[in-house]
């Protein structure tokens, strides 16, 4: 049986004070979904101190949106791994299209970060996916490949067992554009297929996350497909009655 995750990304939304009440609104509200779901939460990093209190003992996890490449020292503006871990935090998010697109990540610095995560006992999700163009052009399994073989098939193994994937097809983040329930379990077997290839029989144990789109009333299709391991929630995840009825769709 593998983990059942569904994980909230707040991105650059609501103010420390807003944040602590819709955490504290997701714990009221947890008690009402099967314990076999892990919940984690995904709030920006000057909220994270304040909402690992809230979450204490409660069965949420919480996740940082990034962190530096580098461990410290003069990088202005950089929040380190090590700053992160010594909160009590457990996850962070990497490779976020958005942070592919906007400030410009590549292969090469998610390997560094990848690299902190692990020195300072995170876990990393790991978010893959392809652009409107590319699923057009028939490329996005080329594209996911891809994502995979430069940064995940360098993990040791011991890594890639901490490490959850969330794959968010870029042209259903934010869009209100979900993939088909069909469209994403055969996406996600593939990714599957692609870590066993690398890592044999510890893929099946791996978590795969669907990302964009996800809401309360899509939630139950989506995770009803065998490979489809839970969500990477955005604008849902804001409303702590819509994260928790996502939680419920298992
Ligand atoms: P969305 O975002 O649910 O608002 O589409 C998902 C994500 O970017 O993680």
């Amino acid at each position: 049986m593998r983990k059942k995750i569904v994980a909230g990304n707040w991105k650059m939304n609501t103010t420390p004070v807003e944040g602590v009440e819709l955490a504290k609104g997701i714990v009221a509200g947890m008690r009402n979904v099967d314990k076999a779901v892990n919940f984690i939460i995904a709030p920006p990093f000057t909220h994270l101190s304040e909402v690992v209190k809230v979450t204490r003992g409660t069965g949420i996890a919480v996740s940082a949106q990034n962190c530096a490449a580098e461990a410290k020292g003069a990088y202005t503006g950089e929040v380190s791994a090590a700053m992160i871990a010594s909160l009590g935090v457990e996850y962070v998010i990497l490779g976020h299209s958005e942070r592919r697109q906007y400030y410009g990540e590549t292969s090469e610095t998610l390997n560094k970060k990848m690299v902190q995560v692990f020195a300072n006992n995170l876990q990393p999700i790991y978010c893959i996916g392809e652009m409107l163009e590319e699923r057009e052009a028939g490329k996005h399994f080329d594209v996911v490949k891809q994502q995979l073989e430069e940064v995940v098939f360098n993990l040791e193994p011991a890594q890639f067992e901490k490490t959850v994937i969330a794959y968010e097809p870029v042209w259903a983040i934010g869009t209100g554009k979900t993939a088909t329930a069909d469209q994403a379990q055969e996406m996600h077997a593939f990714i599957r297929e692609t870590l066993k290839s690398k890592f044999g029989e510890l893929a099946e144990q791996t978590v795969i996350l669907y990302g964009g789109s996800a809401k309360p009333d899509n939630a139950k299709e989506l995770f009803s497909k065998a490979d489809v391991d839970g969500g990477l929630i955005g604008g849902a995840a804001l409303k702590a009655a819509d994260f928790i009825a996502i939680g419920q769709s298992y």
